[in-house]
C-alpha cells in the first residue's frame, strides 16, 4: 500500500503545480478580472453538453490513479488498517428476556412448518456499504466514492463511506460472528473498483489477494458464499472515459471483469464448486434511473452520448447496456464455462395495490409494475421491453436486436426480489393518456403516482427513519405480491423459484440513541422481520409459491446511499467508534425463526429467546 500512496501524492502534486502556473489572472481589476493567455493560447466558446469524444482510458499508471482519487478528495482513513485475526465468540449473547419476549407469530397456520434442507437464508451486504478502505491497497475510486465528497447535499447527513464498518480489515470477526450465530449464507458484492482500479486494464494484486482470503475465510467457516458481481459500485474512469452506463462500452468491460471473478471464485475443485453457491451479476438494476436522475451530477461529470443533463434518457440507456451485459455474462456462465451455479439480478419492486377499484387506477398498477418489473423482465418474456415502455418512451428507449433478444430470453435461473414495502398507485391527475404523451410531464414515463396512506387516509404501516422515507412495514404485501409474481406477471417463473433476496428496516431516528441500552432493543424492526418471514413462509407452504431463499438486509449497520451513516438497517449495531459489533433484538427474532423453521439450524451459541407466547 504504501509505495503507490507516495506516488500518488507526488504524481498529483506535480500536476496541480503545473495546471496553476500556466495560469495567471488579474485580480487587481474590478468587476471581471482579465485572463492572461499568454502568446501561444487563444480564447474558444466551451460547451461540456457537446462532449462527444470519448477520453482515451490508456494509462494505466499510479500517477493515472492519484489524479482519481484527487478527483474524489480527502479519504478518510480508519484507526484499523491491516486484517485484524479475530478472537473467540462468546458460548452466549446477551439477549431478550421474558419481561419482552420476541414478537409472537404473525399466522398461527404456519406455526409449525418446516421449511426443507436446501432453502437458502442469510444475511447480506454490499461492498461499498460496508468495505470502508476507501483507497487502501490499489483501489480505484468508484462513483459512490466520488458523489458524497464532490456533491454538495447528495448525503442528507454528509457521511461518506470512506471508512463504513471497515469490514475490509475486521471480515474475520464477521465470518466468525455468523458461524456462531449459526448463519447459513452470505449475499455480499465484490468491488469492480478494488479489483481492476480503472474498471478496465489492470487487475490490484492486493484487491484480489483480498478477496482471495475472504473467500477462503467464509469457506472455513462454513458459509456460503452467495455472490454480487456489481452493486452500484461503478469505476469513476468508465464515468471520465466515456459514460459509464450511457455507453455500450461497458458492456465489454464489466463482462471482463465478471469472467475474471467467476474464473477465480466459481472453480471447478472436487466435492463441488468450491466458492460461490449463487451468482448475482446485478443489483437493482431499476435503479439505473435513480443513479442518472443527476447524472452527470451538475458540473461533475462529462455529459457523453447525448444524455444532457441526465434523466430519463441516461437511465433507459443504463438499463439496456446492464441487461446486455447481464445476458452475455449468463450465456458465457452456462455455455462456456459450463457453470452449474445458479445465476439471475436482484430486482427492486413492491407489491402495488390500486387506489380505488377504477379501470384508470388498475391500469396505473399494471404500469408501475411494467416499469419496475417489466423493464428487467426480458428473461422471463420474450427478451424484450414491455408494450407500455415501448410505446410511451419512443426513441428514448433503445431497441435490441432479435439476436440480442434471444440472448436475455430464460438468462436467469430464479426470480430474485428486493422486496421491501408496498405502495398504494393511482392515476394522475391529469389522467394517464395526457401524461404519457409529454415528456415534460412530471410523471413521465410510468405516468402513475404511488403514495403510502391508504384510500382512507391511513398510512399503510409503520413509518421507518427519515433517510428511507420510501420504506413503510407492511408485512401483508409480501405474500400475495409472491403469487402474482410467479402465477400472473411472469408465469415462466413457475418451476424456477424465488429467492427474496432482500428485505429489512430502518428503524425511525435510531441513529440518534447514543447508548445500547436505547439501541439494542429494535422493536420495529423485529417485528418486521417475523411479518415479513411469517408472511414468505405462508406463500410457500399455504399458497403454494416456491420461494427457495430469502435474506435480511443488513447483517449490520451501515453506508445507506444518499442517507449515509444515519440511516440504520442493520441486525447489528455497529458502534462507528470501536467498530465493535452487537446483534440487536431483530438479530434473534431472525435465528429464532430459523430455529423454528429451518432444517438445517447449526447454531454453536446459544441464540434462543423467548418468542411471544411460545417460549422455545
Ligand atoms: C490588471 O488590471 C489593471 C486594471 O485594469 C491594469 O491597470 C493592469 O495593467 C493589469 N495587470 C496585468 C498584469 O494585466
Ligand atoms: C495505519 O494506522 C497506523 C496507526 O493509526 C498509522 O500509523 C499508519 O500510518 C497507518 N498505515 C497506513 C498504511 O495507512
Ligand atoms: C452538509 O454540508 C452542506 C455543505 O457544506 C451544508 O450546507 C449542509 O447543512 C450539511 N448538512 C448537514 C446535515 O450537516
Ligand atoms: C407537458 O407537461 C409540462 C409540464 O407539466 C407542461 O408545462 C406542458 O404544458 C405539457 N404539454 C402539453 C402539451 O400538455
Ligand atoms: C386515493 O383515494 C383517496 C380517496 O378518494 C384520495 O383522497 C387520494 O388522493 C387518492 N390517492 C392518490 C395517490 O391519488
Ligand atoms: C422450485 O425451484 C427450484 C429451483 O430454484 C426447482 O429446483 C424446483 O423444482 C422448484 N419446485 C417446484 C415445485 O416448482
Ligand atoms: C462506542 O465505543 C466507544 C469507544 O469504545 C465508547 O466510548 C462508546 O460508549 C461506545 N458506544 C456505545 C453506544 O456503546
Ligand atoms: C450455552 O450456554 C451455556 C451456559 O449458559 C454453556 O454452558 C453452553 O456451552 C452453551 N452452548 C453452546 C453451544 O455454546
Amino acid at each position: 500500500m504504501a509505495p503507490s500512496v507516495n506516488v500518488k501524492l507526488a504524481g498529483a502534486t506535480l500536476l496541480a503545480t503545473s495546471v496553476l502556473a500556466q495560469q495567471a489572472y488579474n485580480h487587481t481589476a474590478s468587476g471581471y478580472p482579465t485572463i492572461t493567455t499568454g502568446p501561444d493560447a487563444s480564447a474558444t466558446t466551451f460547451d461540456r453538453f457537446a462532449a462527444s469524444t470519448y477520453l482515451p482510458l490508456t494509462d494505466f499508471s499510479n500517477e493515472q490513479l492519484a489524479l482519481l482519487w484527487d478527483q474524489v478528495g480527502s479519504i478518510s482513513s480508519a484507526a484499523i488498517n491491516s486484517t485484524v485475526s479475530p478472537t473467540p465468540e462468546p458460548s452466549v449473547y446477551p439477549k431478550p428476556n421474558y419481561l419482552h419476549p420476541l414478537v409472537p407469530a404473525y399466522i398461527s397456520e404456519v406455526e409449525d412448518a418446516k421449511l426443507p434442507d436446501d432453502f437458502l437464508w442469510g444475511v447480506a451486504s454490499a461492498a461499498l456499504q460496508v468495505e470502508g478502505a476507501a483507497a487502501d491497497e490499489g483501489k480505484g475510486p468508484s462513483v459512490w466514492d466520488f458523489l458524497p465528497h464532490r456533491w454538495a447535499n447528495s448525503v442528507l447527513d454528509n457521511t461518506t463511506a470512506d471508512v463504513a464498518a471497515n469490514s475490509y480489515y475486521l471480515y474475520k470477526q464477521d465470518s466468525l460472528r455468523l458461524k456462531a450465530l449459526g448463519i447459513q449464507s452470505y449475499s455480499f458484492s465484490i468491488s469492480w473498483p478494488r479489483v481492476i482500479p480503472f474498471g478496465k486494464g489492470p487487475v490490484n494484486e492486493q484487491g484480489v489477494k483480498h478477496y482471495d482470503d475472504f473467500f477462503e475465510d467464509l469457506l472455513s467457516n462454513d458459509i456460503k458464499a452467495v455472490v454480487t458481481l456489481f452493486h452500484w459500485d461503478t469505476p469513476l474512469a468508465l464515468f471520465n472515459s466515456y459514460g459509464a452506463w450511457t455507453s455500450e462500452e461497458i458492456v465489454a468491460d464489466f463482462v471482463r471483469y465478471a469472467k475474471l471473478m467467476i474464473e477465480r471464485y466459481g472453480t471447478y475443485i472436487l466435492p463441488s464448486y468450491k466458492y460461490t453457491t449463487v451468482w448475482y451479476t446485478f443489483n437493482e438494476p431499476q435503479y439505473c434511473n435513480w443513479r442518472f436522475s443527476g447524472y452527470p451530477y451538475g458540473s461533475l461529470l462529462p455529459s457523453y452520448n447525448g444524455i444532457g443533463t441526465g434523466g430519463v434518457k441516461a437511465a433507459f440507456l443504463c438499463g439496456h447496456y446492464t441487461l446486455l451485459a447481464h445476458a452475455e455474462v449468463y450465456d458465457w456462465y452456462k455455455n462456456v464455462f459450463k457453470g452449474t451455479k445458479p445465476m439471475s439480478f436482484k430486482n427492486s419492486a413492491n407489491w402495488i395495490t390500486p387506489n380505488s377499484t377504477s379501470a384508470a387506477d388498475a391500469e396505473a398498477v399494471q404500469r408501475v409494475n411494467d416499469y419496475n418489473m417489466g423493464w428487467f423482465g426480458g428473461p422471463w418474456t420474450d427478451g424484450d421491453y414491455p408494450e407500455s415502455l415501448r410505446s410511451t418512451l419512443g426513441d428514448l428507449l433503445p431497441t435490441f436486436t432479435q439476436e440480442q433478444k434471444d440472448k436475455i430470453k430464460g438468462s436467469a435461473d430464479f426470480y430474485a426480489l428486493d422486496g421491501y414495502t408496498a405502495n398504494i398507485a393511482a392515476a394522475p391527475p391529469n389522467g394517464i393518456a395526457a401524461c404519457a404523451a409529454n415528456s415534460s410531464d412530471p410523471n413521465f414515463p410510468s405516468c402513475a403516482v404511488t403514495a403510502t396512506v391508504q384510500p382512507d387516509g391511513f398510512p399503510i404501516g409503520p413509518n421507518s427513519d427519515a433517510g428511507a422515507t420510501w420504506l413503510w412495514s407492511t408485512p401483508g404485501g409480501i405474500r400475495p405480491y409472491l403469487s402474482f409474481i410467479e402465477n400472473e406477471y411472469f408465469p415462466k417463473v413457475k418451476g424456477k423459484g424465488i429467492v427474496v433476496s432482500e428485505f429489512g428496516f430502518a428503524d425511525p431516528a435510531e441513529s440518534q440513541f447514543n447508548t445500547l441500552g436505547q439501541i439494542l432493543w429494535d422493536l420495529r424492526r423485529a417485528d418486521y422481520i417475523q411479518g415479513f418471514l411469517d408472511n414468505i413462509l405462508a406463500a410457500r407452504v399455504l399458497d403454494g409459491v416456491n420461494v427457495t431463499g430469502v435474506f435480511a438486509w443488513a447483517i449490520y449497520d451501515n453506508f445507506e446511499w444518499n442517507s449515509g451513516l444515519g440511516t440504520k438497517f442493520g441486525l447489528q449495531y455497529v458502534n462507528l467508534t470501536s467498530q465493535e459489533r452487537h446483534p440487536k433484538a431483530s438479530m434473534f427474532q431472525f435465528l429464532n425463526w430459523f430455529k423454528l423453521h429451518g432444517q438445517d439450524q447449526t447454531a454453536t451459541a446459544n441464540i434462543t429467546a423467548p418468542i411471544g407466547h411460545k417460549r422455545i
